[in-house]
């Protein structure tokens, strides 16, 4: 056991990792942050910033030398990384996991190698691949095999024939080319594993994405306790053929009347997990922060219905939010990462909404974020 009073590292040093960051401090661990950006919202929380390249052999070798153990916000990491650092230091997420996930074809050929259900799906390394692709039909999504996040990196292909210019607007890097189900709802699964298999998972959230970044997550979701349960099943069922090690998050689609197909998978704790940072018994971050120092997990129980709002750059627009309006409702709690420039689409904070029932907390979220904007 990694106990407080030890120095934990973290890869990468956005909003994630200064969670993680503030989490860990407050446990009394001390925190190094590498990533290369010297305004990194984590960087400005650690005890430590090492502005450098994920790659750079000086600052890896500062990150094993004073760090009692290493993990990542951050699934882009280049792959041999964590492999290396794996060498000198304990490290979790797995190397191996971390490769999975940042790979969407590695990613879906490790699910159907399990035998996890997901949306039809066919690689499309080059040109070559399209006929066959297009077998699949449409409606369909593109997506570059890596790299991709908020929804960018897809194209929406209507009818197959739009294959091959989406394939060309995505500059022919490797894809994956998948069926777009009809979505009943979307729910995603955080849960920790440690390192002996012991495994927890938080309530599963209802997302709502709007433009394809994630908007709300409700927790208890508005959805059949039985189809709840068959959730969290599955993500743990993936995390224990993973040999997980740390925080993951499970993205699911239901679809085709209550059917679980998996979306994909986070390294990492996951923005639909925020909401546990208010209202469960144990955070997203201190179960990193145990599952990394090999202490026992905490508990996950719910406290309170919540909603988690995402406070992206857009609210902005018309000048500073009204913070006051935060304040003034009880339940609502504010939390922001520091980031100096509001662009659009980008995740400045969050609300966490808690109130008597999901639908109340969902109210609230939608009525205090639109309190806030200046329009
Ligand atoms: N096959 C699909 N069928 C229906 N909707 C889809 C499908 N794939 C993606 N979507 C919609 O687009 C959203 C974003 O897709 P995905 O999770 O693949 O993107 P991402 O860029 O990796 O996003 P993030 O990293 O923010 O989770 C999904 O949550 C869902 O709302
Ligand atoms: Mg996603």
């Amino acid at each position: 056991m990694i106990l407080p009073g030890a120095t934990l590292g973290v890869l990468g040093g956005g909003q994630l990792g200064r969670m993680f960051t503030i989490r860990a401090r407050t446990l009394g661990y001390g925190v190094v942050v590498l990533d290369p950006d010297a305004g990194s919202p984590a960087g400005a929380m650690a005890d430590r910033h090492l502005c450098a390249a994920y790659d750079d052999r000086a600052a890896l070798e500062e990150l094993a030398r004073s760090c009692a153990a290493v993990t990542t916000e951050f699934e882009n990491v280049p792959a041999g990384v964590l492999e290396q650092l794996a060498g000198h230091v304990p490290v979790s997420p797995p190397p191996h996991a971390v490769a999975i996930a940042q790979d969407r074809i590695l990613e879906k050929r490790f699910l159907a190698e399990h035998g996890f259900p997901t949306a039809a799906w066919r690689p499309v390394l080059s040109a070559a691949d399209l006929a066959d692709a297009a077998t699949l039909g449409a409606p369909a999504i593109l997506k570059t095999s890596r790299f991709g996040y908020d929804g960018k990196g897809q194209i929406s292909v209507e009818r197959v024939e739009e294959l091959a210019t989406a394939q060309q607007r995505l500059r022919g890097v490797a894809c994956v080319f998948e069926r777009r189900l009809a979505l009943e709802c979307e729910l995603s699964v955080v849960l920790a594993r440690g390192r002996d298999g012991a495994l927890v998972a938080f309530p599963p959230a209802e997302n709502v994405h709007r433009g394809g970044i994630l908007e709300t997550s409700t927790i208890p979701a508005r959805v059949p306790a039985q189809l709840a349960q068959s959730a969290a099943e599955l993500a743990a069922a993936v995390a224990t053929a993973l040999d997980y090690v740390g925080v993951l998050g499970v993205e699911l689609f239901v679809a085709d009347g209550g059917r679980l197909y998996v979306n994909e998978l986070a390294p990492r704790p996951h923005n639909s997990g925020h909401f546990t940072l208010d209202a469960t018994a144990t955070d997203q971050f201190e179960q990193q922060v145990r599952a990394l120092c090999g202490l026992p997990l905490g508990s996950p129980v719910l406290l309170s219905p919540a909603t988690m709002i995402n406070l992206l750059g857009d609210a902005w627009v018309g000048g500073e939010p009204r913070w006051e309006e935060a304040f003034a409702r009880p339940g609502v709690k504010l939390h922001l990462y520091g980031k100096r420039e509001p662009r659009p689409g980008r995740k400045m904070g969050h609300l966490t909404c808690l109130a008597a029932t999901a639908d109340a907390s969902f109210h609230l979220a939608h009525e205090t974020l639109q309190a806030l904007e200046r329009r």
